[in-house]
């Protein structure tokens, strides 16, 4: 630890699988950062499952816990909050942490739509507080060097994207109707869950998305009912009550790219999916420019695949481990090979999120982007509906597409 420790005062709103995760997050921010001074201690968790709330105080190391957020916010030594809540309460959340002026760290997608993440954005700004959102793939040490490669031109002028995020956590007909597949609850179905991630992620690297069309589909109409706060959406209830799926399975989208962007003028595929049968979170982008081309899949997230050049013999892909010159690896591993995690891009995210609230300016996705992506969504959303192609004005403020 540095001789100046800073002390950040945590709130945890909802104990699911996310809440777990940040949780461990802030835990690790002194071991694997501790030329940052920053020590994040955890205050108050809330959740409305009483077995969920103690299991904050008694497991992950909170020094109390309630069943109401509002105690989160009212904390007085609360600083930042973390928003893990299902999304229909990410909007009411998020501008209460906002009205009370704590940072806050929300999970995508901010709210059921783009109306209400702009709500949320409005909130942030009047109040001034720095925000980050769960963008994790962004913080991928290969994705990391991929972005390098895009922006120093070693692709070349970046010409086609596709990006196919593909999970199977509901391809099993009874796999149970969580929170996820209800209007009132989720809003959009996997456009919200996994092809927000995609959007941000091209953001990221390649640019504001300016144009889309798009086509969806629900593949399993109805599920077992299950429970808010009981299992996980990965479960699988035989001879349970049905309820109907009210969003859609699998999100196909045709973009292009702003004339702005990175990848100026670029277009490309995406698509989404939850209930793919055989990958099982493969989330995989591959970028195509006039000298070069890359690859990068989740499921092999310490692995990038480049091809620079095309002349002689051994022209092709190359795999290339993530390395300590990758991003934050060498946080983590001293050496190529020992591989990174998902829980380590939240440990990431943690490092950025704390570096902003104490000063940093601009060192991660913040509600601008949530905004730019929540827009690409629900114009794919109204493109689905009408069939016809959807233009996206730019989103004010500064998101990672003009950084
Ligand atoms: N960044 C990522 O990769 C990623 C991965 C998974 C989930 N998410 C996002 O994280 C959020 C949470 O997802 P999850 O999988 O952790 O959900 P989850 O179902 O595991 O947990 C949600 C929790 O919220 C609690 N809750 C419900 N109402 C509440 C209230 N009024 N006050 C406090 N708590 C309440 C439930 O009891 C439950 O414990 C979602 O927005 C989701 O999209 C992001």
């Amino acid at each position: 630890m540095t001789a100046h420790t800073t002390e950040v005062g945590v709130g945890l709103i909802s104990v699911g699988w996310m809440g777990k995760v940040h949780s461990r997050a802030y835990q690790a921010i002194p071991v694997v950062y501790p030329e940052l001074g920053i020590t994040p201690r955890l205050v108050i968790a809330a959740d409305t499952e009483p077995s969920r709330a103690e299991y904050a105080k008694d497991v992950l190391g909170f020094a109390e816990s309630t069943l109401d957020y509002h105690e989160v916010l009212a904390h007085p030594d609360v600083d930042v909050v973390s928003i893990c809540a299902p999304n229909f309460l990410h909007a009411e959340i998020g501008i209460a942490a906002a009205k009370a002026g704590k940072a806050f760290w929300i999970e995508k997608p901010v709210g059921r739509g783009v109306d209400e993440t702009r709500s949320v954005e409005a909130a942030a700004d009047e109040a001034g507080v720095v925000s980050t959102i769960g963008f994790n793939y962004r913080h991928a040490p290969a994705i990391e060097k991929a972005k390098a490669l895009i922006a120093d031109g070693s692709l070349g002028r970046i010409t086609n994207i596709r990006g196919v995020f593909f999970a199977d956590y509901s391809s099993e007909p009874n796999g149970a109707l969580s929170w996820r597949f209800t209007r009132a609850l989720a809003g959009s179905g996997v456009l919200g869950d996994l092809m927000g991630h995609l959007v941000d992620l091209m953001h990221y690297i390649a640019g504001p998305i300016d144009a889309v069309t798009a086509l969806t589909s629900t593949i399993h109409t109805e599920r077992p009912i299950q429970q808010m706060g009981t299992g996980t959406h990965f479960d699988v209830i035989e001879g349970g009550e049905l309820g109907p799926v009210e969003n859609e399975d699998y999100a196909g989208m045709l973009v292009r790219f702003r004339g702005d962007a990175v990848a100026a003028g670029a277009v490309g595929t995406l698509e989404a999916s939850r209930v793919a049968v055989g990958p099982r979170a493969s989330y995989n982008i591959e970028i195509y420019g006039t000298e070069g081309s890359l690859m990068w899949d989740f499921e092999r997230m310490n692995e990038l695949h480049v091809a620079i050049g095309r002349k002689g013999d051994l022209i092709g892909y190359t795999r290339v481990m993530s390395g300590p010159s990758f991003g934050d690896f060498a946080h983590f591993q001293p050496g190529a090979g020992t591989g990174m995690g998902f829980d380590d891009l939240k440990v990431v995210e943690a490092r950025k999120f704390l570096e902003s609230y104490t000063g940093a300016k601009h060192v991660n996705s913040n509600i601008h982007d949530a905004v730019a992506a929540a827009a690409v969504v629900d114009a794919a959303e109204r493109s689905a509906e009408s069939g016809a192609w959807v233009s996206l004005p730019p989103v004010s403020g500064v998101t990672a597409a003009v950084r």
